[in-house]
Order: C-alpha cells, then sequence, then structure tokens
C-alpha cells in the first residue's frame, strides 16, 4: 500500500481502493485483517501530506462480521463499512471508476462470490477512460479445481499435507457446485478443457491460474502471478496472487513487494544449523547466478535497458528485485558480455543494450 499510494498520487485523480471480501477487519486472535491494514497504510500516507484525496469501500456479506468491521474501522473518516456481496457495489464501482484511480483487492475464501463479467464491467474503463484501474486477486485455484471436478462428476484426488495444505481444502461437497456457476466465476465454460484433460492435480491447478490471467489480459497489459505456499515444500499453492495492471510502473512495484515478501519468507525457512549448500528450493531462494541467461534472452538486438529490465521481470516475475537486475546488467557491461549504445557501463534506461560478440 504505502509505495502504491505515493506512486498513484501522482495520477491527481482522488484513490478509491475497494477491499471486496473485506472480513471482521481485526481477528479473533487479535491479527490486523487487511480493511485495517489498508487503512492505516492510507492514515500514514496522509498524514505525511498524501496530494489526493483517499477512500476506502469494505464489502462484506456477513452480517456478524460486517458489525465487526463496522467498529474496527470507524475511527478511519475516509474509510466505509458495506453490507452485502460485492456483485452489489459494482455499479457504484462503476460509477467511481469514471473519475477515481481504483485498486480493488478481491479476497474471498474460496472462489465462490466471484463473478467475471459484473467484474469486468469495471475493467472495460480501462478501455474508455484514463484512469488506473489495479487489481489483486488472490485466486485460490487449488479449490476452483476441486470444486470443478466435483461438478464435472470427476475423481478428486486425496489431500496430502505432504504436498499441500490441507487445513484449508473445502470440505467435501455435498451438493456439488454446479457448472453454472462455475461459468459465472471465470466468465464460459473454457474451465471444463482444463479439467477434462489427462495431466495432474498440480498441473490443472496451474493451467486454471494461466487462464484466468489470460482473460485478465484482454483488459490488462501487465498482468503477472505468484504462488503462495503455506509450507517452503509443498508443490501445491494455497492460493496464487495474480496482479493486473495496465502501467509497467505498477508491475515493477509489484514485483518489488513480491521480492521483499519472498525474502522473509526464506528467512523464515532457514535451516537452523548452517548448511554447504542451499537447502531451500529456488521459489523461496532464486539462484542470482541464472539472472545473466536470462538477461541474454532478451538483448539478442540493441533493446533499451528500461524494456529488458521489464520483460525479465515479467518472465521472472518476484525472483529478482528491480535494482538487482540493473546492477546484473551493470556487471555483464563491465565484464564485456553486454555493450551499450553509449560504450559506457553507467547508463540509464533509455540506452539500448545488446549481447556482446564472442570474439573466436
Ligand atoms: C478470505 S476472507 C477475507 C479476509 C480479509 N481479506 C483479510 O485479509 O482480513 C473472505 C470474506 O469474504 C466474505 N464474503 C464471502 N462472499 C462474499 C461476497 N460475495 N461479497 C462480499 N463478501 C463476501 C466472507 O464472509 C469472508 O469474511
Amino acid at each position: 500500500m504505502p509505495p502504491y499510494l505515493t506512486k498513484i498520487a501522482t495520477q491527481k485523480a482522488p484513490i478509491l481502493i475497494v477491499d471486496a471480501f473485506a472480513g471482521p477487519g481485526k481477528f479473533g486472535d487479535g491479527e490486523l485483517g487487511s480493511p485495517q491494514i489498508i487503512c492505516q497504510s492510507v492514515e500514514i500516507a496522509l498524514s505525511k501530506g498524501l496530494s489526493v484525496n483517499v477512500s476506502v469501500m469494505c464489502i462484506e456479506s456477513e452480517e456478524e462480521l460486517f458489525k465487526d468491521l463496522t467498529k474496527s474501522i470507524e475511527s478511519f473518516s475516509f474509510a466505509t463499512a458495506n453490507h452485502g456481496e460485492f456483485g452489489d457495489y459494482i455499479d457504484e464501482i462503476e460509477r467511481q471508476a469514471k473519475n477515481h484511480s481504483v485498486f480493488l483487492y478481491v479476497d474471498p475464501w474460496t472462489v465462490e462470490g466471484l463473478e467475471w463479467e459484473r467484474m469486468d464491467r469495471v475493467f472495460q474503463h480501462l478501455n474508455i477512460s484514463n484512469m488506473s484501474i489495479e487489481i489483486l486477486l488472490n485466486f485460490n485455484a487449488p479449490s476452483f479445481v476441486r470444486r470443478g471436478l466435483a461438478a464435472l462428476k470427476l475423481s478428486i484426488p486425496e489431500s496430502d499435507p505432504d504436498i499441500e495444505d490441507a487445513e484449508e481444502i473445502d470440505a467435501p461437497f455435498a451438493t456439488p457446485p454446479s457448472i453454472e456457476r462455475l461459468n459465472l466465476v471465470v466468465s464460459g465454460d473454457w474451465w471444463k478443457t482444463i479439467l477434462s484433460s489427462t495431466a495432474n492435480f498440480s498441473s490443472k491447478v496451474l493451467d486454471m491460474t494461466e487462464g484466468v490471467c489470460s482473460r485478465l489480459s484482454k483488459r490488462f497489459k501487465e498482468v503477472c502471478y505468484s504462488p503462495i505456499k503455506a509450507q517452503p515444500h509443498h508443490t501445491i499453492p494455497k492460493y496464487f496472487l495474480i496482479f493486473a495492471s495496465r502501467h509497467p510502473d505498477a508491475l515493477i512495484l509489484m514485483n518489488d513487494q513480491m521480492v521483499k515478501s519472498r525474502k522473509t519468507l526464506a528467512e523464515l525457512a532457514k535451516p537452523k544449523e548452517p548448511t554447504l549448500f542451499e537447502m531451500r528450493p529456488t521459489d523461496l531462494v532464486p539462484d542470482i547466478e541464472t539472472l545473466p541467461e536470462v538477461i541474454l534472452k532478451y538483448v539478442s538486438k540493441p533493446t533499451q535497458r528500461g524494456i529488458v529490465i521489464l520483460n525479465i521481470i515479467r518472465e521472472c516475475f518476484g525472483q529478482f528485485a528491480h535494482k538487482d537486475i540493473r546492477g546484473c546488467i551493470e556487471q555483464m557491461l563491465k565484464d564485456g558480455k553486454l555493450r551499450s549504445e553509449t560504450g559506457k557501463v553507467r547508463i540509464n534506461d533509455n540506452v539500448k543494450i545488446f549481447a556482446a560478440r564472442k570474439s573466436n
């Protein structure tokens, strides 16, 4: 939130942050929920003199949780608690998207409650206005796949606590979710082909996430996702954090935040005794030694450094921070593995770089 608010304020439009599946604001154990996290960040930004107005719209469907939410955020004058379903507020969000920068945080437990076509009405403003819309979606792909398999009357794999977060798995479905309902969630029945294939559960989960991203790509220029695992050794993520924006700057900003979070998790997963080799999985501790090879893929012809960095972030979202990629390019220029069109090592993003020709 803090870097997003600072950056988006430069657009000069008022900001609307929507927490579409808000929850109680603060959990029973005292842990802060997303409405509190958002509101506290906004309060700090405003106290530091943020140049535009911000409003926070929190939506919660459960009566009791809505009451908790109302209490939890009552001291923030810029925030409102709204009772009902996300879908009921789409008209209002659509109206505000015409003159606000909108950040939409969508965090349902499962996939129920998502309605693609209605959400897409807000995204359509991308095509008709200059306003900025970002979406951060917690897509519970394992839950969608389980529901989809049940709806198609296909077998659902037993949960295995060694490879996924078994606690969070939906109870067996008394009434399987209907195909029509799932069609509404992701807009269309394209998911049936993925789920009916012979691929394993883990591949179906990934293919569903990529399918959702490709639908978002119709509206947003930049779409990326990051798997969120309950335990470092799990092979099936608990859910996927999907981020979409039309601004490359937002992608860079989100990438750097994901790198920071990943480093925090990597620190937690550090073995108690020091080990000679890195034992943690590469999705938690990416191998920086592989970065030069990735860079070389994007410099076969002279390309502006800024574009090269962006392409690497698109390919390796959440793995390498912007400054690490820049640093690696600089080192490769120093080592003569790359050349710049100015012949210098210290360059800006507009300068083209290319692979140095190997001498015989
Ligand atoms: C995963 S929880 C949200 C947690 C919250 N984002 C946080 O981090 O503190 C999802 C919440 O959405 C609520 N919910 C479910 N369906 C909804 C809908 N269609 N519209 C709005 N809220 C809904 C649930 O009652 C639940 O409190």
